[in-house]
C-alpha cells in the first residue's frame, strides 16, 4: 500500500471511530436491549450492532470494494485475504460495556494482501486513541510510543491473563497457569482482549495470553505490537491466521520464549 493512501484510509477510519466513539458516549444512560449468544457470558447490545453498521455502511459507500470482517454479522463472509479488509469488533468487552460503562474499545484493522497497515484501539470512555500504521510506529493519543523494553525478566514481569482457562478442564492449562503466575510479578484482567494489546504496545503490562481470540480481537492489536518491537503469536509460537479463531501470546519479545517454552513444557 502507498503512504499516501495508508494516511487517507488511517485518516477517514479515525473519523469515522471517533464519531463511533461519541455515538457511544451520548448513548451510555439510555435504555440498553442486552442479549446472550452462544452462552449467558456471551453478550450482544444494540449499541454493539449499531456501532457495526455505522462502519459497514460508511465502508460500503466509500470503498465498495473493500471486504469487512466483523463480529455481528454486517460485514461480509470473509474467506480470502486478498485486497482490502477491514477488521472490526464495534465493542471490544461488551461485559465491561453493559456491567461498567467503561473499559471497553473499538478496535479497528486494515489489512491489505494479508498485511496489517492500520490499527486503532480506541478506549471509549477514557479517551484514549491507540494506533499504528506499519513501518510508522505505534501512537497513543499521537504521542509516539517507545520500543518495548530488551532488559525483561519474567520475575519483574506483569501479564495480562484470563482466568477463563481454569474452566475448560485441561489440567495443562491449570499446571501452566499456576506455574507462570508463581514465576511472574504479577497478572491482570481487564475484559478486552483490544485494550490488552494496547497495554502491551504501551508497555503497561508485558504480554497478554488468551485460549481463544477471534479475529477481530486481535487484527488491530497484532500491528500495535509489532511496531513497538513486540511478538505475536499463537500459544506454540505460530503466526495467526486472520480468519480463524486461535490462542494467542502477545508481548515483548525477550519473554516470548520463556513462557510458551513453560507452556509446551506442561504437556
Ligand atoms: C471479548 C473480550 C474478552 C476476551 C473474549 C472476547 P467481546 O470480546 O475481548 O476480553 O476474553 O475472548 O470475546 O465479546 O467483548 O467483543
Ligand atoms: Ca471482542
Ligand atoms: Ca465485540
Amino acid at each position: 500500500m502507498h503512504i499516501k493512501e495508508q494516511k487517507e484510509l488511517f485518516a477517514q477510519a479515525k473519523q469515522w471511530t471517533l464519531d463511533a466513539g461519541l455515538m457511544i458516549r451520548k448513548n451510555l444512560n439510555k435504555p440498553l436491549s442486552v442479549t446472550t449468544k452462544s452462552n449467558h457470558k456471551d453478550l450482544v447490545t444494540t449499541m454493539d450492532e449499531q456501532v457495526e453498521k455505522f462502519f459497514a455502511t460508511n465502508i460500503k459507500q466509500k470503498y465498495p470494494e473493500h471486504q469487512i470482517l466483523s463480529e455481528e454479522g454486517f460485514g461480509d463472509q470473509v474467506t480470502n485475504l486478498s485486497g482490502f479488509v477491514w477488521i472490526i469488533d464495534p465493542i471490544d468487552g461488551t461485559m465491561n460495556f453493559v456491567h461498567q460503562k467503561r473499559n471497553f474499545a473499538i478496535s479497528l484493522a486494515i489489512y491489505y494482501d494479508n498485511v496489517g497497515y492500520i490499527g486503532i484501539i480506541y478506549d471509549v470512555m477514557a479517551d484514549e486513541f491507540y494506533y499504528a500504521l506499519k513501518g510508522e510506529g505505534a501512537f497513543k493519543n499521537d504521542v509516539k510510543l517507545p520500543p518495548l523494553a530488551k532488559d525483561i525478566v519474567l520475575s519483574e514481569t506483569v501479564l495480562g491473563l484470563n482466568h477463563s482457562w481454569l474452566m475448560d478442564n485441561s489440567f495443562v492449562h491449570e499446571k501452566y497457569m499456576q506455574q507462570l503466575i508463581r514465576k511472574i510479578r504479577g497478572s491482570r484482567t481487564y475484559g478486552s482482549a483490544a485494550l490488552q494489546f494496547a497495554y502491551v504496545a504501551e508497555g503497561s503490562i508485558d504480554g497478554y495470553l488468551s485460549m481463544r481470540l477471534a479475529p477481530w480481537d486481535f487484527a488491530a492489536g497484532k500491528i500495535l505490537v509489532n511496531e513497538v518491537g513486540g511478538l505475536t503469536t499463537n500459544i506454540y509460537g505460530e503466526s495467526l491466521n486472520l480468519l480463524n479463531r486461535s490462542t494467542v501470546f502477545t508481548g515483548n519479545r525477550h519473554i516470548q520464549q520463556t513462557i510458551l517454552n513453560d507452556y509446551l513444557k506442561t504437556k
